[in-house]
């Protein structure tokens, strides 16, 4: 990536000098996940990372929500992301006030709040989930009953493997709710011996074809773990790039479906973003203390 060279190099000087780190989710394109980041994951991974670091500024490769993680962990450090805009259709989709009318209509029924969501949120939950912990979360709250928010499809994927009952909000993800299972069952027959392997946030009928779900570190986990000759990840295309990049003897079947908002976040607005010290992530402290309840409860069941 010989254009990427001099922002790389700038990106990774100035690092030094302001003592940052770069969290990269999964999803982030090759040249922020291999050239620039110092911890990659998935959201479960960054939460923990972020909750480790002793660096003075970190700056997010992510979106928003995961941003708002970050310094609701971290209240003492100067949390930067590089695009304020760079939003979560999830984290969208709802609302404090809806979470209190939720307790309103279901009382003393526990609510699991998905990490995307914004810190109003996380502070009116009882606890928080990723994608790699949600069954495991619902389970340790010893009820039979839980409301799940705000990804009606996690909730259904992980209604599937519980005995607990999920009530589920009806915010989807707008990257895997385009995926169908007749499409990916048209992948598997022109590609015979294709593993196919789904985000959670994907419909249930998505997932009931795949041959594995997982959070987004479990998926690469996967593809590391198994080899297999043709793969294709049901998730965000950046996933398959940055696997491809470290995976010989696979073949990545396509195609995927773009994140807008991951993809707001570039080499330049990061640089930008060290150089000015932009945009900083406030988080009200007595939200944020609240939300860090709902977040340390969830990293505390390991
Ligand atoms: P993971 O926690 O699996 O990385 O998922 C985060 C996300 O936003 C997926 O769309
Ligand atoms: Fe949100 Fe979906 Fe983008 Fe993940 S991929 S950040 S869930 S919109």
């Amino acid at each position: 990536w010989p254009f990427h060279a001099p922002y790389v190099k700038a990106i990774n000087d100035l690092k030094k000098a302001r003592n940052a780190v770069i969290l990269a989710h999964n999803y982030q394109t090759p040249e922020i996940y291999h050239c620039v980041s110092d911890y990659i994951g998935d959201s479960l991974q960054l939460a923990k990372l972020a909750s480790q670091s002793d660096a003075d500024v970190i700056v997010q490769g992510g979106v928003y929500f995961m941003a708002e993680t970050s310094k609701i962990l971290n209240p003492e450090k100067t949390v930067l992301i590089p695009d304020a805009k760079a939003g979560c259709s999830l984290a969208a989709s709802i609302t404090a006030a809806d979470i209190r009318a939720l307790r309103r209509e279901y009382p003393g029924v526990p609510i699991v709040a998905y990490v995307n969501t914004s810190a109003e949120v996380k502070a009116e939950v009882d606890i928080c989930c990723t994608s790699s912990n949600a069954v495991k979360v619902v389970e340790s709250l010893g009820v039979d009953r839980v409301i799940m928010v705000p990804d009606r499809f996690l909730a259904q994927n992980v209604a599937a493997q519980t005995k607990v009952k999920v009530i589920a909000w009806h915010g989807a993800c707008e990257v895997h709710e385009l995926f169908t299972a007749e499409e990916i069952l048209g992948f598997k027959a022109d590609h015979p011996g294709l593993k196919v392997i789904a985000h959670p946030e994907c419909p249930r009928e998505v997932v009931e074809v795949s041959d594995f779900s997982g959070s987004t570190a479990a998926m690469i986990d996967y593809v590391r773990n198994t080899k297999p000759a043709r793969v294709m990840l049901v998730t965000e295309c950046s996933m398959a790039d940055n696997i491809a990049a470290e995976t010989t003897g696979t073949q990545f079947v396509r195609p995927c479906n773009f994140c807008p908002h991951m993809k707001l976040i570039t080499l330049p607005k990061i640089l930008d973003a060290l150089l000015q010290i932009r945009e900083e992530v406030i988080v009200d402290p007595a939200t944020a203390a609240r939300a860090k309840r709902s977040v340390q409860r969830m990293i505390d069941l390991g």
